[in-house]
This record gives structure tokens, sequence and C-alpha cells, in this order.
């Protein structure tokens, strides 16, 4: 337990003179007006304060289910200091908790990577006892603030980093929760670099599964879509609103987000068709791994299964049912997804995602001014996969239930023509093909979109620490106190570009005390490469060829 835990509320106001044997510095209070917030902790090795679990949503129960978050209620009686943790209610699917192993196991280092022994490893590999919703709650919107206590004490208006943190917009939470732990030392850290007094870090968290991302006509009626993107969107304008309170600036906000927070910042960059003025809630935009189904379609069977899992039958019923309850049917109903599926996610919808990502970008209806730094992994299709798929036919159902939406004239293009069989791999011919697929129509090509709409005039780099698989770099960006990054020198090199971009909107390198800024992607489609012993100059390895089919192929083919 923290000291600070046991420090009676009234020594943490500002106005309350410290007795001195706990030797324990007061820490600050912040009035939000609809609330006042006391910082959790302060650590006096690094100067920054952390207020944790500050609310900027009302607990979405009852009738608030499935529907926009509300802004919080005044609530000014006593003040709040974030003690309880507070995840959002989750579900991992089972074909995921299984790589857990595996990835742990060919990213520690410890195991010499081949693809025989990867794929061997999934398909011996159980779900793991554990349960992903020990402690979640639905009163979870919450959002962290880290500040320098430098920032906090002279209102300089300091750079803000906001992360949106993923999982297949089914699980995971702002502070890690079941992936590596986000803690944003290293970060703020390597800020000092650049600025005297640093930066600020807020980690959001946003409802997942069924409760962040139902779909559908009942939904449309009686509810809201993509309520968990509505759940950021409320966040990152509460940043807007609140941040000069602890010493940040609105017009310095890079938001970074990975996989499904990847996707989710490249859609709040959106607008709807043939608007000319979009304006996203941030000036930048840090974008690792992004994952979105092309077509943004999601299985049809996604609401009627959830509900058959509540035994109710209708969205009123579901929004009576007790916090247990519904958290446990979204677990097992996630819990069951189809292999490389999460069942739900974002969905086009005029409120909130008005169209795909690739026609947003191809015509326009974007906020061209957000700076940009975008990544992806070397090897993104790593654990996404049917390890059972041998035959052709079973690709194609794959590819049904993985990507829905699709013509079968389409499939078998896409089996046929852009990802061929190739004999030559043997035993893991199937499962390239799928890792293939999957990666590009869900990451690598949505990397490359977004900087085919930024005209070259945007950065990027590629983690290509082996084995480069998905969520492996999560424990370079952040440092995990449970499990340090193998590759020390990667960290060091992806820690230093993040914060750079985010004081001076430009990321940079730093070699024998000489610090260089990244190329842009230009012409030559620039990026830098970060592999476990340092970084290079390189260029894109995506395939167009099969990205401009994912971007407009299949839509012309309908
Ligand atoms: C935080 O607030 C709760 C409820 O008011 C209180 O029980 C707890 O002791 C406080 N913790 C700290 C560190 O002040
Ligand atoms: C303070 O931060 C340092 C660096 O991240 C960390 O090692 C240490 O555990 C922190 N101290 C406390 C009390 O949390
Ligand atoms: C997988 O299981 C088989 C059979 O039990 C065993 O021979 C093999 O060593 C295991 N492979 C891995 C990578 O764990
Ligand atoms: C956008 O503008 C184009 C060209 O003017 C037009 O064809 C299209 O219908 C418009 N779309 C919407 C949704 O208004
Ligand atoms: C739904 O009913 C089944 C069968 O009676 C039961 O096992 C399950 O726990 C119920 N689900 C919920 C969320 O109550
Ligand atoms: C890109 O994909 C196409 C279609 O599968 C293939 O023909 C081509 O060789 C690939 N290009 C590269 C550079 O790998
Ligand atoms: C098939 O796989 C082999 C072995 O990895 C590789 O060298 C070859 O380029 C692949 N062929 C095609 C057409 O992709
Ligand atoms: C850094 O210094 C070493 C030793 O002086 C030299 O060999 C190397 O080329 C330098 N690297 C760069 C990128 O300048």
């Amino acid at each position: 337990m923290h000291l600070n835990s046991l420090i009676p509320i009234s020594m943490l106001l500002a106005s309350v003179s410290y007795a001195s044997p706990t030797r324990t510095p007061k820490l600050p209070v912040v009035d939000l007006g609809y609330e006042r917030h006391a910082a959790m902790s302060y650590n006096s090795s690094t100067g920054v304060y952390q207020f944790s679990n500050i609310r900027y949503a009302q607990t979405p129960v009852g009738d608030l289910r499935f529907r926009a978050p509300q802004p919080p209620l005044t609530n000014r009686h006593e003040i709040q200091n974030g003690s309880q943790p507070r995840t959002c209610p989750q579900g991992v699917p089972d074909w995921q908790a299984k790589a857990y192993g595996p990835i742990g196991a060919f990213t520690s280092g410890g195991k010499p990577f081949t693809l025989e022994a990867w794929e061997q490893a999934i398909r011996n590999s159980s779900v793991p006892p554990i349960d992903f919703n020990k402690g979640t709650t639905e009163d979870c919107l919450v959002l962290d603030v880290h500040v320098p206590k430098k920032i906090f004490k002279s209102k300089c208006g300091a750079p803000v980093l906001v992360w949106i943190h993923g999982g297949g917009y089914a699980f995971g939470s702002k502070n890690g929760y079941p992936n590596p732990g986000f803690v944003p030392s290293g970060l703020l850290e390597h800020a000092k670099e650049f600025s005297d007094r640093g930066m600020i870090f807020v980690g959001l968290n946003y409802r997942l599964g069924a409760l962040g991302f139902l779909s559908g006509q009942e939904v449309q009626k009686d509810g809201d879509q993509n309520a968990g993107l509505l759940d950021q969107r409320l966040a990152l304008q509460w940043v807007q609103d609140n941040i000069h309170l602890f010493g940040g600036s609105r017009d310095k906000v890079t938001v970074m987000g990975e996989s499904a927070g990847g996707g989710s910042v490249l859609l709040h960059m959106t607008g709807p068709p043939n608007s000319t003025n979009i304006k996203a809630p941030f000036a930048q935009a840090i974008i690792q791994s992004p994952a979105l189904v092309s077509n943004l379609e999601v299985p049809e069977s996604g609401y009627a299964g959830f509900l058959s899992k509540l035994n109710v039958s209708s969205l009123a019923d579901a929004r009576k049912l007790s916090s247990e309850a519904i958290i446990r049917g979204n677990a097992a109903h996630l819990a069951s997804a189809p292999d490389t599926t999460s069942i739900h996610g974002p969905v086009v919808d005029s409120k909130t995602a008005p169209d795909t990502l690739y026609r947003s970008f191809k015509n326009g209806a974007f906020d061209k001014s957000v700076r940009l730094l975008t990544a992806h992994n070397s090897f993104e299709g790593g654990f996404f996969f049917d390890p059972t798929v041998k035959t052709e036919e079973q690709l194609d159902s794959w590819i049904q239930k993985s990507l829905p939406g699709f013509t079968k004239n389409d499939r078998e293009h896409l089996a046929k023509d852009l990802y061929p069989f190739n004999a030559s791999l043997g035993d893991v011919a199937q499962g390239s093909r799928q890792r293939a697929i999957w990666g590009d129509a869900l990451i690598d090509c949505t990397f490359l979109t977004a900087h085919e709409a930024f005209g070259g005039n945007s950065y990027a780099y590629l983690f290509d620490v082996s084995p480069g698989i998905h969520i492996q770099d999560l424990k370079y960006t952040f440092n995990d106190p449970t499990s340090p990054a193998p590759r020390p020198i990667a960290q060091d090199i992806l820690q230093r570009a993040i914060a750079s971009f985010t004081i001076k909107g430009e990321p940079v390198t730093k070699s024998n005390g000489t610090y260089e800024a990244f190329p842009t992607w230009g012409s030559g489609k620039s990026l830098v490469r970060i592999n476990g012993d340092g970084f290079s100059v390189g260029t894109n390895v995506v395939n167009e060829t099969r990205c401009a089919w994912w971007q407009s192929g299949y839509e012309l083919a309908q």
C-alpha cells in the first residue's frame, strides 16, 4: 500500500498546513468546477504528481448503457482522490488469450523464433485461467494525469501527451491491464531532453466490447453506436477544457493510440463527407499499429449473440440487468469470438464515424492540419491466424468470419491473386497467408493510408525488434515495472522519438551525442527502422499493390 493512502484527506488540502512526522509532502487539489480532485501521489525522485481516476463522465449504468456518455454531475461536497482502481469491464477472446504464453516466450528473447515453432506453440497453448474482470467496474470513465511539479506550479502551458490504449475494442485499460504496464516514466524522463519542464501525460479509459461498441438497428433506434469512441471524444474534450488547470496547453495536445487506440485516433481525425472545416480535438497524433477493419463491418450476429448470452431479448431489458450480469455476459460472449475477431468494433455511423477511414481520407474529409507520426511493427499478422486452417475452403470460411462483408469474387481474388498459396512454405503456408491478409487488411494498409493522405508530409517508424509482432512495442513505449524491455536500446530510441515529437512536433534520433530529425515520409516513403541494436533510415515495406485493393478494390466490386 502507498503511504499516501494512509494520510487523512484533510492533510491533502493545499490550505492545510503540513505536520512533519510522516514527511509526506502536501498533495495539491485541482478544482474542476464539477468536482475537486487531489493528487494521489508525488514521486520525489522524478518530481511528478499523479492524479488518478479523474471522472470525465457519469457512470454509464442503467438507462445510460449503450448510449453516448454524459458529462459528470456536480459533486463538490468532498474531495476526490481516485484511490479506487478503475478498469472497464472487458472480455478477451479465447483465441487471443491462448497467444499470450507464446507471445511472452518469443518476445522476451528467450526462445529463438521460427514460424514452425511459433505455430506449434500457439497450437499447443491453452487459455490461461485468468479472470480478466477481476476488479473491473462499469464506473470506469476516468482518466489519469501525470504532471511534473515544475509544470504544475508554473502553469506554463506545457505540451500534453494523451494515451488511448488498444485491445481489439474489447479489453485493456489506461494502466495496461491485462497488457504490460503502461507506466510513462521513461517518456516523461526523455521529455526533459527537449524541455526543461518536460510534458504532461494523460491516460484514459473507454467502454469496451458490447458495452462500448454494440451496433445494429436496435442500437441506432434506442441508443448510440460507437459509444466507446464517444467516450474517448468526451475525454479528449475534457483535456481541451481542463488541462490548463494542471499547467498544460490545450493547443499542444498530442494523442497517441496503439492498435484499437490507433484506429480510434484516426477516426477522430475524420468528419462528415464533403465538410470543409473538420477539426480534431488535438494538434498532433502518434498512431501505432492502427487496427481498423477496412470496411468497418462487424459480424451481424454480434447484437443477437450478446443479448442471448445475457438471456434477454431487448436493449431495454439489458439496461435493467445488474452490473455483475452484464460484465459476465459480455466476457462470455467475447471469449467465444471466432478466431482473429473480437466481434464488436467501430461501424460507419453518421454521428461518430461518418465513413470508412479509406473513403474519408480519399475524399479529404479529415483534419489536414494534424501533424502525424505513424508506426507499425514488422510482423503485425503474428498471432492473427487460425491454426486449424489447412485447405482453400477453410481459408475462405476464415476470411468470411474474420473480415465480413466481402463478396465471393472478392474473396477469390484475395486468395488466388493477392495472397496465393506458396507450397514451398510447407506446413506454415496457410498460416502465413492468414497472417499476411490480416496484417495488411487491419493494420499495415491503414498505416499506409494515413501517409498517402498527408501527401508525404508525415513521419513514420517501423518497430523491427524481432519478431516484431503486434503489441510487442508496448513494453518499449512504456516502462512496465514487472517486466523490463529486453532491448533497452530500442526503448531509448522509441521513447525519445515520442517525447521529441510531442514537444517539438518533430521526432528525433540521437547518435554519438548528435540529435537528428526523422526524415519526412516524402516521395521516397522514408521511415526510421528501430531494431534491437539501434536504428537506421529506411523505406516503406508495406505492399502497395495489396493495399490498393484493401483501400478501394472491394468497394468497386460490390
Ligand atoms: C481517498 O478518499 C477515500 C474516500 O474519501 C478515503 O477513504 C481515502 O483514505 C483517501 N485516500 C487518500 C490517499 O487520501
Ligand atoms: C518514482 O519513480 C521512479 C522512476 O520511475 C520509480 O523507480 C520509483 O519506484 C518511483 N517511486 C515511487 C514511490 O513510486
Ligand atoms: C507441442 O506439443 C507437442 C506434443 O505434445 C510437443 O512435442 C512439442 O514439443 C510442443 N511444442 C511446443 C513448441 O511447445
Ligand atoms: C460529396 O460531393 C460529391 C461531389 O460534389 C457528391 O457527388 C457527393 O454526393 C457528396 N456526398 C455527400 C454525402 O454529400
Ligand atoms: C443465462 O442463462 C444461462 C443458463 O441458465 C446461465 O448459465 C447464464 O449464467 C445466464 N447468463 C447471465 C449473464 O445471467
Ligand atoms: C505485392 O503483392 C503482389 C500481389 O500479391 C505481388 O505480386 C508482389 O510481388 C508484391 N510486391 C512485393 C514488393 O512484395
Ligand atoms: C514462397 O516462399 C519462399 C520461401 O519463403 C519465398 O522465397 C518465395 O519468394 C515465395 N514465393 C512467392 C511467390 O511469394
Ligand atoms: C559514432 O562514432 C563512432 C566512433 O567514433 C563512429 O565509428 C561512428 O561512425 C559514429 N556514428 C555516426 C552515426 O556518426
